[in-house]
């Protein structure tokens, strides 16, 4: 191939791959193969200038400006820093520097966050403005947005601050928030993020910023900027904005040699496996700014830093076969079998080949050595294939064409990379995953029947639809293999029982794509009633928080389909709640009773809880006794607790029956109980 040849071949593949990253969101190869791929491109423009091309890959200067916000001018250009993956040439840095100061200098080792950069404003203590980086030189005024995010605090504590500077920083999405996220996504039928970094940036730029204080993202803080700064070193500016409640990693150190340097990076590199967030490398930073000042930068990054880049882990592995999976809205995702591997820990079996672009553009094929890398998401991914031992005769892998399950064609909708299984009313795994979506925990939380009961149930033709749950008749159930009375007892009484579910979350439970549990509660607290949402316009529609074009056509297409209609009006029959409960706030109507609260719950904090009580005429009790009413159980309850509730006859009650005892579409928490905990937990590691 001729050099030209090859310059064209990378910029066409490197196009490609920015068009899936940024566009598609589905990143097909590694960070570190596009880096590598692009200095490749970079060495032969400059060895045959020749051939360039403004348009080259290698002169784009990345940005993420949008239209949907203020673009505002960065007083201090917002730089990027030169990376390199090799000890090697982190080591000609360290040289270069050392040789210019003429002397030992000191470096700050950094960990090199994975998300989206900020720049915060101080003036006069308070947050002005929040800026992206844009190009480097205008940003988007993120402001709003960012002052839901608690780690960013909106006033400084102290008194010491200079009257105006700028903070910059990394915004991310901690792993625990990500694949919550994603799950909460795939299970409406949206596309989800590929990786933290990614949602974290589309996150910031939502439009309401409401939504982006419930996906809890948090922020780092690692260079201060501004004029006449009262400090002589950056690990002083940096303790300094510490000193100020803003937000700076522990995990950065002073190193005075090599030695140091390389040692911090093994450590890091170490350390990082078990952090609750992500991070692709370190930061070494020239310490003194005046030698900083004497370093300056080039026209796009610093001269008195560089980052060094850690190798995502990845294992080689071979393809066995594909597996395409049928989703409950249709959506049909291709699953690679692979022969067992060790990765970052675990061994690995499947991968995610995300969808038939995917599949197309790394050309994967039965029996190619491919390599898998991990991302902060629970399924790894297939990032590449080792083409050297690629076997001869092998074939391209076709994406089928009918589904799997039911043979029906399959569609694309416009827009959208995935192939979807039309036959929504008669395609089993449809049918099944919206029947285990409805009796979902979050949903109606019909205990007793799992997605393997719901298979047997429909299998043994009890069940085609959502509404034939209340048909079921207990004899038949407890006929089944595995099941019994007591099993077709606890079904029954879990169907009751679940008529006192709030509107809010029998929304949720149809099942309507994009209608997620907190779009659903914006509904219905809206409209009030499901009577009033079916006769809702498009214009109507859209009123409601969080509400746009896209859920208010899929909510006017769901309740167009007759099938639809008449499964909500057996539904309607057999008791469900369809309107909002009236409020009963600041009634009387727990009367007096008193409750102690144990463990953490899914919806509430305990605060909440105990507010909830008061509230509603009951009493909190810190201990068990024989005064106690209720015992409100949640997950790792105390068992000394239990065992006295048990032994006094105190009633022990979930967070849905104390829910129920309100009558409570109105009341729902932040749901944060959990995750609090295992913040907590984490934070505790340290260093070496
Ligand atoms: S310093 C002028 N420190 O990595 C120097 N950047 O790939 C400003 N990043 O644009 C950057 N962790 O968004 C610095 N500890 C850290 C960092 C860090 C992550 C990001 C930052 C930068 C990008 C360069």
């Amino acid at each position: 191939m001729s050099p030209r040849e090859k310059i064209e071949e990378l910029r066409k593949k490197l196009n490609e791959y920015n068009r899936l990253y940024y566009v598609e969101n589905t990143p097909a190869i590694s960070d570190m193969q596009f880096d590598m791929m692009l200095k490749e491109l970079q060495q032969l423009e400059t060895a045959y200038p020749q051939y360039a091309d403004p348009n080259s890959p290698t002169q784009r200067v990345g940005s993420d400006l949008t239209n949907r916000f203020e673009a505002v001018r960065h007083r201090y250009p917002m730089m990027s820093l030169s990376n390199t993956y090799s000890l090697d040439e982190l080591r000609e840095f360290y040289d270069r520097v050392v040789n210019e100061a003429g002397g030992e200098v000191e470096f700050v080792c950094e960990l090199k966050f994975d998300g989206t950069a900020i720049s915060l404003i101080y003036e006069n203590g308070r947050l002005v403005q929040a800026v992206t980086r844009g190009d480097g030189t205008m940003g988007d005024d993120v402001t709003a947005n960012v002052r839901t995010i608690r780690s960013v605090p909106l006033v400084l504590e102290g008194d010491d601050w200079p009257p105006y500077f700028e903070i910059r920083g990394e915004i991310y999405m901690p792993y625990e928030v990500f694949r919550k996220l994603n799950a909460e996504r795939e299970e409406i039928g949206e596309a989800p993020f590929a990786n933290p970094r990614n949602a974290a940036a589309g996150t910031l730029k939502l439009q309401n910023s409401s939504v982006v204080a419930t996906r809890r993202l948090e922020c780092f803080l690692y260079n201060v900027v501004g004029e006449e700064l009262p400090f002589r070193s950056h690990w002083e500016s940096l303790e300094k904005a510490r000193s100020w409640g803003l937000r700076v990693s522990d995990k950065m150190r002073l190193c005075h040699t090599w030695d140091d340097i390389v040692r911090y990076i093994e450590g890091a590199d170490e350390l990082r496996k078990g952090l609750p967030y992500a991070t692709d490398g370190a930061v070494v930073k020239v310490n003194r700014l005046d030698l900083q000042r004497e370093l300056g930068s080039t026209a796009k990054a610093p001269r008195w830093a560089v980052a060094y880049k850690f190798k995502a882990e990845e294992a080689l592995t071979e393809l066995l076969s594909v597996e395409f999976s049928v989703g409950r809205t249709g959506a049909v995702t291709p699953v690679a079998n692979l022969a067992p591997v060790q990765l970052a820990g675990t061994t690995v079996k499947r991968a995610s080949l995300h969808n038939a672009d995917q599949i197309a553009l790394l050309d994967v094929r039965i029996g190619d050595k491919v390599y898998v890398e991990k991302g902060g998401e629970i399924i790894p991914k297939i990032t590449g294939v080792d083409l050297s031992s690629r076997p001869v005769g092998s074939i391209p892998l076709e994406f089928i064409s009918n589904c799997p399950k039911c043979g029906a064609k399959l569609e694309r909708y416009e827009g959208e990379a995935a192939w979807y299984c039309p036959n929504t009313s008669g395609c089993p795994p449809q049918i099944v995953g919206r029947i285990v979506h409805f009796i979902s925990r979050k949903a109606m939380n019909i205990e007793g029947i799992g997605e393997e009961t719901a298979t047997l149930l429909y299998e043994n033709g009890m069940i085609r639809d959502i509404a034939d749950l209340y048909d079921l008749d207990p004899v038949r159930i407890a006929s089944l293999p595995r099941l019994g009375d007591k099993s077709a007892s606890n079904i029954m009484e879990s169907l009751a029982a679940s008529r006192n579910v709030p509107f809010s979350r029998v929304l949720y439970a149809l099942g309507i794509r994009f209608v997620g549990e907190t779009t659903a509660r914006n509904i219905a607290e809206h409209f009030g009633s499901l009577d009033a949402l079916m006769n809702a316009s498009a214009e109507e529609l859209v009123q409601a928080d969080e509400v746009g074009d896209k859920i208010a056509a899929s909510l006017r297409e769901y309740f167009a389909d007759p099938e639809n209609v008449r499964i909500i009006d057996r539904l309607r029959r057999a008791g469900l709640q369809f309107a909002v409960q009236e409020r009963k706030r600041g009634t009387d109507v727990l009367g007096g009773a008193s409750f102690v609260i144990s463990g953490t719950f899914r919806r509430h904090s305990r605060d909440e809880l105990k507010a909830l009580i008061d509230e509603y005429g009951g009493r909190n009790l810190a201990a068990v006794s024989s005064n106690t009413d209720y015992l409100l159980e949640g997950a790792n309850a105390g068992p000394a607790k239990l065992a006295k509730a048990d032994k006094l006859g105190v009633k022990r009650i979930s967070e849905d029956d104390f829910e129920a005892m309100l009558g409570a579409d109105a009341v729902h928490g932040s749901g944060e109980a959990d995750e609090n905990i295992a913040v907590s937990n984490v934070r505790q590691q340290s260093l070496f």
